[in-house]
């Protein structure tokens, strides 16, 4: 039985100091233990969010990490300042990289690599755009990036990964995929994990679903057989989130 994660991804919302404000109003609302809860919030948040989860369920990550150790890479976060600090988990991939800082299959797949070299649990993001779905290739499209993203990574590590299926045209959008449609993309992402790995692999990796999550369709959609958590992006900076936390009670 695999154990459902729901992460939010704050992507470049609050500074430090309502970081801190936001997760202690969180904190009491999103405290169910059935669900493995991580906050990645902006790197400059990391620490002050972590001292003010201490003691919580909440578990924060990263929303990037570089794909090198240290070194001259001006802005960039290396895995072993993750791991000094805590952090388990780190997003990789997310469509707005790709889109907005030209991250492609190869590097993801490097910092799918460097991360599990370090001990953290990457969320890997996958998703087609609006043209992808109308001209019938998403599911092709989904499973050149996953077998990608997954090269020269072994079924002990894909075990463990989390993988985040998140339709481009469904973020930020409101245009939340149907329980169906998602269903349908992330029994897919399992079955090319089967095929690359087996079928204990495939059992054991955990996809999420993204874009568009709400307190009104998480429940649905985390119903789903393949749906084992969301990656919430606009409904992670508010109490809503407690309720898609508690989907469940
Ligand atoms: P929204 O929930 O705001 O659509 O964002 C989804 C997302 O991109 C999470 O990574």
């Amino acid at each position: 039985m695999r154990k459902k994660i729901i992460a939010g991804n704050w992507k470049m919302n609050k500074t430090p100091s309502e970081a801190v404000a936001l997760i202690n109003e969180l904190k009491p609302l999103v405290a169910n233990e059935e669900v493995d809860v991580v906050f990645c919030v902006p790197a400059i948040s990391i620490v002050p969010a972590m001292e003010a989860a201490k003691g919580s369920n909440i578990n924060i990550g990263a929303e990037n990490m570089y794909f090198e150790e240290s070194g001259a890479y001006t802005g960039e976060i290396a895995p072993n300042m993750l791991t000094d600090v805590g952090v388990k988990y780190v997003i990789i991939g997310h469509s707005e990289r790709r889109d907005y800082f030209a991250e492609t299959d190869e590097t993801v797949n490097k910092k799918v690599l460097k991360a599990f070299e370090h001990g953290i649990t990457p969320i890997i993001c996958c998703g087609e755009s609006l043209t992808q779905r109308q001209q019938g290739v998403t599911i092709d499209f989904i499973r050149q990036q996953i077998k990608i993203a997954f090269l020269n990574v072994t079924a002990e590590q894909a075990a463990t990964a989390v993988i985040a299926y998140e339709p481009i045209w469904a973020i930020g959008t409101g245009m939340t995929a149907t329980s169906d449609q998602a269903e349908e993309v992330c029994a897919a992402i399992r079955a090319c994990i089967a095929e690359i790995y087996d079928d204990a692999t495939a059992a054991a990796i955990r996809i999420q679903y993204g874009g568009s999550m709400n307190a009104g369709n998480a429940a649905e959609l985390l119903a789903k057989p393949d749906i084992d958590g969301g990656l919430v992006g606009g409904a992670s900076l508010k109490p809503d989130f407690g309720k898609i936390v508690n989907y469940n009670k």
